[in-house]
């Protein structure tokens, strides 16, 4: 089967076709970086435009890029939700009317498992059941996944997501927008040692996770800082290392506790967040305990069609389809409640 996936949750609209037999054929990713970067965060109705104008044109390189036409599909998947309600229809009523157009059947996709199942794209091969680190700007979750649409909600997030205490950071060092790649960026020149930031809810039992403390510890020291010497440069890499060495030394902590609690040995990360080569780094270190650890190649770390295409796959294979032509978005949408295949 050649599945089409469209994703257009958030700011990337992202195209792709991939084959149950071939696997993935094409992909092209439009980003809305540019568009959203004055604002300092995800403008949603900007957003929805910015989707209406490329998922098209995006829609048509991509199949040519994959050496086909539209009559070559068999299906189509694209993002339900969780995301943006004006961003997700217009994937969403794109997708289906294709879908119509072709006599060809589509199928609603959850993000999250799109992220989840994105590494097993490249590595198909991994044991079950195994331990899911979630971590994008929405979501930081550990799933146990035991086969596809079986998933165990293990900890997640009580305040900001990890992508988002990365981005809100970022902002409050004046970084930029998206802030993760930012502060890595800076992050290599900094001494990951210089500040002492707390590793969130490490010092008791349990796999939920809490970062909104820590941007406002990066702030208490960024003040002292200004009110001595001023906000050098090397100050700002030093409070970037730091701050990045805490959640990921955060994230490490929780997923091997998630590992011994359900006795899985293997972890695979996914979301935006998992493109942080520190993270990917120590995550990888879990190796030398005999666990096998995947994450996808970076351009499949964040937003991107291949996951969706691929996750569609995986359904549609089995069958599973929308059951009428009704337009249904689920800008939240608990991981949890799918159905499994
Ligand atoms: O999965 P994603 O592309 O979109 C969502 O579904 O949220 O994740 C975006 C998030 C942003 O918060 C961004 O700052 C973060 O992922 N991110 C990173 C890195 N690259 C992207 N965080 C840390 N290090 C990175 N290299
Ligand atoms: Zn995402």
């Amino acid at each position: 089967m050649r599945i089409l996936g469209i994703e257009t949750s958030c700011d990337e609209t992202g195209i792709a076709v991939y084959d149950t037999e071939a696997g993935l054929l094409a992909h092209r990713l439009h980003s809305q970086i540019e568009i959203h970067a004055i604002y300092g965060g995800v403008v949603p109705e900007l957003a929805s435009r910015d989707h209406v104008r490329y998922v098209r044109p995006l829609v048509d390189q991509t199949l040519a890029a994959a050496g086909m036409t539209a009559r070559d599909l068999d299906g189509i998947g694209y993002t339900t939700g969780p995301g943006l309600l004006g961003a997700l229809l217009v994937g969403a009523s794109f997708a289906k009317t294709l879908a119509a157009a072709l006599g060809i059947p589509a199928l609603g996709i959850h993000h999250m498992e799109g992220h989840l199942l994105a590494p097993l794209m490249e590595t198909p091969d991994l044991p079950l059941p195994m331990v899911a680190l979630l971590v994008s700007g929405g979501h930081t979750q550990l799933i146990e996944m035991t086969a596809v649409g079986q998933y165990r909600l293990l900890g997640t997030t009580l305040d900001d997501a990890a992508g988002e205490a990365f981005d809100k950071t970022a902002k409050l060092l004046e970084l930029g927008y998206p802030g993760g790649p930012q502060i890595a960026r800076v992050a290599e020149a900094g001494d990951p040692r210089r500040f002492q930031f707390a590793r969130p809810m490490t010092d008791r039992p349990g796999l939920d996770f809490s970062f909104s403390g820590l941007k406002t510890q990066v702030l208490t020291q960024a003040r002292t800082a200004v009110a001595a010497d001023g906000l050098t440069d090397q100050v700002v890499a030093d409070l970037a290392a730091s701050f990045q060495a805490a959640v990921v030394e955060t994230l490490v902590i929780k997923c091997q506790r998630a590992l011994d609690s359900t006795g899985a040995r293997c972890l695979v990360m996914s979301g935006g967040v998992s493109a942080n080569r520190a993270l990917r780094t120590a995550l990888s270190d879990l190796e030398q305990h005999g666990i096998r650890v995947a994450y996808p190649s970076p351009a499949f770390c964040t937003d991107n069609g291949a996951m969706i295409a691929h996750a569609a796959a995986l359904r549609m294979v089995t069958g599973q389809q929308d059951p009428d032509l009704v337009v249904r978005i689920r800008p939240r949408w608990p991981l949890v409640e799918l159905e499994s295949v």
